[in-house]
């Protein structure tokens, strides 16, 4: 049974009231997705499974350990993509996939456009990496890729979740673990008024995510 965990780490909530912040420009907000997301897979990993190894140091023979399980980032384009760096570098040897996915502005249904995941799994841990949960259809949708790939441990981790996106990822897949930085109030309704967001925005949010990493929009 997967479970929802939401950071309580200090540095995390530092970073994220920075990464909020209309004046946060891209170069900086980069990075902070970087760091949050390196303290996101930290605690998103602590249950990675060990084997011992034979380490010779300058004094002598001891034992040590090792990762056991080959693990897979599978960054949702594009915005997931920030997410990568910082944890391949906590995790050289883990093999990255991507999914692409955008969720049409009318219906806030994900559409799939890019998948290159070879035939059989080649990885035993798969951490989806995407900033927003929002309605929670791209999560849901991506999972849905993976296990039909045959990846059959698969954790979520997210920077900023809207309540409603939580509940349809627990709800379709009960048994992917859910690490989020932070679960915000609400999603925007449909406007109603010149001038309103488009609907199905966290709120408060940071805007969006992809836009505000790459300078679009
Ligand atoms: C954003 C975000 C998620 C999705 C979340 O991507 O990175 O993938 O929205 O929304 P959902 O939970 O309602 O599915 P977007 O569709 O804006 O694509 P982009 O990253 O290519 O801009
Ligand atoms: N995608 C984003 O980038 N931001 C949101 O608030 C919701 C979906």
């Amino acid at each position: 049974m997967g479970r929802v965990h939401v950071s309580r780490h200090p540095l995390i909530q530092h970073k994220l009231a920075l990464l909020r912040s209309v004046d946060t420009e891209p170069k900086k907000f980069r990075e902070l997705v970087r760091e949050i997301s390196i303290l996101l897979a930290y605690e998103a990993t602590q249950d990675l499974a060990l084997e011992p190894v034979d380490v010779t140091t300058p004094l002598a023979r001891t034992t040590g350990m090792a990762l056991s399980e080959k693990i897979g980032l599978i960054p949702i384009l594009r915005a997931g993509l920030g997410m990568v760096e910082g944890i391949w570098e906590m995790m050289p040897t883990a093999e990255v996939w991507h999914i692409g996915l955008y969720r049409d502005h009318r219906t806030l249904q994900p559409v799939a456009y890019y998948s290159k995941l070879p035939v059989s799994p080649t990885v035993q841990v798969c951490l989806i990496l995407d900033p927003m949960l929002a309605t929670g259809g791209s999560a849901v949708a991506a999972a849905d890729m993976l296990k039909r790939w045959g990846a059959k441990r698969i954790k979520y981790l997210g920077i900023i979740a809207a309540p409603e996106g939580v509940r349809f990822l627990e709800q379709h897949h009960p048994d992917v673990d859910i690490h989020l930085g932070v679960i915000d109030e609400r999603l925007t309704p449909e406007p109603s008024a010149p001038g309103d967001p488009p609907k199905g925005y966290i709120v408060p949010g940071l805007g969006d995510a992809g836009d505000r990493q790459f300078g679009t929009g």
